[in-house]
């Protein structure tokens, strides 16, 4: 049985998770309209795995006898200065993100509800990938830079990681 504050937190992770599914899906558009397929195609993957993590707070909260409940989802940016703005803003928002779940991690615990705190552990480990994810590709972008070929390096690199491929390499690439 979740207590009611437990619910309300559990209510607004949901509520956040979502949000960051629609603001990666919004990255995406942009990326997509500046002609960064790869980068558009990665972000529209991660868009549903955040998906994926709101849905399975919705079941949990349902299972748990409580109801989940949606509510007013901000509005995400869709304008970006550039893709390595994109990117820090993605590494930022997953900052955020592990913000409120160590904060429900430890309203789980401090309440002694041992079954939400346990659950929540997935969202822990997910959460440490995630921030490691996107600071590895942000290191990527400083490296080898968003000017001239930098960018479209950067793009096929995101384009095979959606696919789930080792990126090619430089003289793959040039052929
Ligand atoms: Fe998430
Ligand atoms: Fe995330």
């Amino acid at each position: 049985m979740l207590s009611p504050q437990l619910v309300e937190k559990l209510n607004a992770q949901i509520n956040l998770e979502y949000y960051s599914s629609n603001l990666y899906l919004q990255m995406s558009s942009w990326c997509e309209a500046k002609g960064l397929n790869g980068c558009a195609s990665f972000l529209a993957r991660h868009a549903e795995e955040e998906m994926e993590h709101m849905k399975k707070l919705w079941a949990y909260v349902n299972e748990t006898g409580a109801m989940a409940r949606m509510g007013a989802i901000e509005a995400p940016p869709a304008e970006f200065s550039g893709v390595r703005d994109v990117f820090q803003q993605t590494y930022e928002h997953e900052k955020r993100v592990t913000g409120a779940i160590n904060d429900l991690v430890d309203a789980a615990f401090t309440g002694k509800d041992y079954s939400t705190f346990h659950f929540l552990q997935w969202y822990v480990a997910e959460q440490h990938e995630e921030e490691k994810l996107f600071k590895d590709i942000l290191d990527k972008i400083e490296l080898i830079g968003t000017e001239g070929q930098g960018l479209f390096y950067i793009d096929r690199e995101l384009g095979a990681r959606a696919r789930g491929q080792q990126p090619p390499t430089p003289d793959e690439i040039q052929g």
